[in-house]
């Protein structure tokens, strides 16, 4: 094994060490996915330093003979019941030091972590015909689920849906909050995201999250530590039930690109366009209070037909495509 670069495993990561992660993630990101935002510096420290929701992080740099940073790698392990089989791969090269089996040694580290954390499944999201792609499949990962993201500029959605901000006739009506869930609908929101539960996700080995009421509350915690802002649109039956919602994140240092996060709408209530009605609602909303935003950009399973065909009537574009691996890792 050379000994550069000289690879360390963060333990409580510093700012010129989030620093460090930064140049290489935008350096890669440049390289293999130009034209999409990087993280800013401040998302970077927060994602490094602050807890996730149920789950636990691991970090390593690489760094070349003159202490550049070459290389970083994030090992994200979920803990909730229904998830801690589970670790998720975040791996970056900077361009000017692949080829020479940097990589291969973090995913090494990431693999035996993943054996002393009892994980049988890493995933990892590389963009589609990247080098990513190519070094997944010279380690024997396996391509279990194809991401297509879009991208919707907020001065072309599509007018008509936007205009149909009237849904009486079904029963329904719309609410919405910033941040936590309002206490009155909390147990509602629980019960509606776990209809995320059946979203398509291919063969990805991803399990199952049950929500309750504090847990929703924990996520937005965790959104809020981060700096980032947390939208929610939501539609409420007559008898109380949440029957479908949207949740928008503003990145903090991003402020012209919205993510979107889960649509859900629960079974019992597809069919009567609840999905297309909130998004609409939540398209009103940042226009209405968060003029900076330019774009929304999401991401749905290339066979989630019903979430991609809402997208595209809302005036959502093909953006790019990638692929998520997965690798089984045996017990030892
Ligand atoms: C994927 C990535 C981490 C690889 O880093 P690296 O240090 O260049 O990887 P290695 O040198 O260890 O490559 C190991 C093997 O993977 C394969 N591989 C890696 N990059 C490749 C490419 N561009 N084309 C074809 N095969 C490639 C080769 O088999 C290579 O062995 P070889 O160089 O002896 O032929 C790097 O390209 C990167 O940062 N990409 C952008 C981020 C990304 O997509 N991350 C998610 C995927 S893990």
């Amino acid at each position: 094994m050379p000994d550069h670069p000289h690879l360390v495993q963060l333990d409580h990561v510093s700012v010129a060490e989030a620093a460090a992660w930064h140049q290489v993630v935008v350096a890669s990101m440049a390289h293999d996915l130009p034209g999409v935002p990087p993280p800013a510096p401040g998302q970077i420290h927060a994602r490094l330093t602050k807890p996730a929701l149920d789950s636990r992080r691991l970090a390593w740099l690489a760094t070349g003979a003159d202490g550049v940073p070459v290389a970083v790698a994030g090992l994200r392990l979920f803990t909730s019941p229904g998830r801690d089989h589970l670790a998720e791969l975040e791996l970056h090269v900077d361009p000017a030091h692949r080829r020479l089996g940097t990589g291969s040694r973090l995913l090494s580290a990431a693999v035996a972590a993943c054996r002393t954390e009892n994980r049988r499944s890493l995933v990892v999201e590389a963009p589609a015909d990247s080098p990513g792609e190519a070094f997944c499949a010279r380690w024997g990962f396996r391509r279990v689920l194809t991401l297509e993201h879009l991208i919707l500029r907020l001065d072309q959605a599509n007018e008509g849906w936007l205009l149909q901000s009237d849904g009486a006739e079904y029963a329904y009506r719309l609410t919405g909050w910033t941040g936590t869930v309002p206490d009155g609908l909390a147990d509602a929101f629980a019960t509606a995201k776990n209809a995320m539960n059946d979203m398509p996700l291919g063969d990805l080995d991803y399990g199952n999250e049950a929500w309750d009421a504090d847990r929703v509350r924990a996520m937005a915690t965790v959104v809020a530590d981060r700096g980032d802002t947390l939208l929610t649109v939501a539609a409420v039956h007559d008898d109380g039930t949440m029957a479908g919602y949207t949740e928008i994140v503003l990145p903090h240092g991003c402020p012209t690109r919205a993510q979107q996060y889960d649509t859900a709408v629960v079974p019992e209530h597809r069919g009567h366009g609840l999905g297309l009605w909130v998004k609409a609602a939540m398209v009103r909303r940042l226009r209405a209070e968060h003029p900076g935003v330019v774009e929304i950009e999401t991401d749905n399973a290339g066979d989630n037909v019903h979430m991609l065909a809402v997208n595209h009537a809302l005036g959502f574009r093909s953006y790019r495509r990638t692929h998520e691996f997965q690798l089984d890792v045996p017990a030892t």
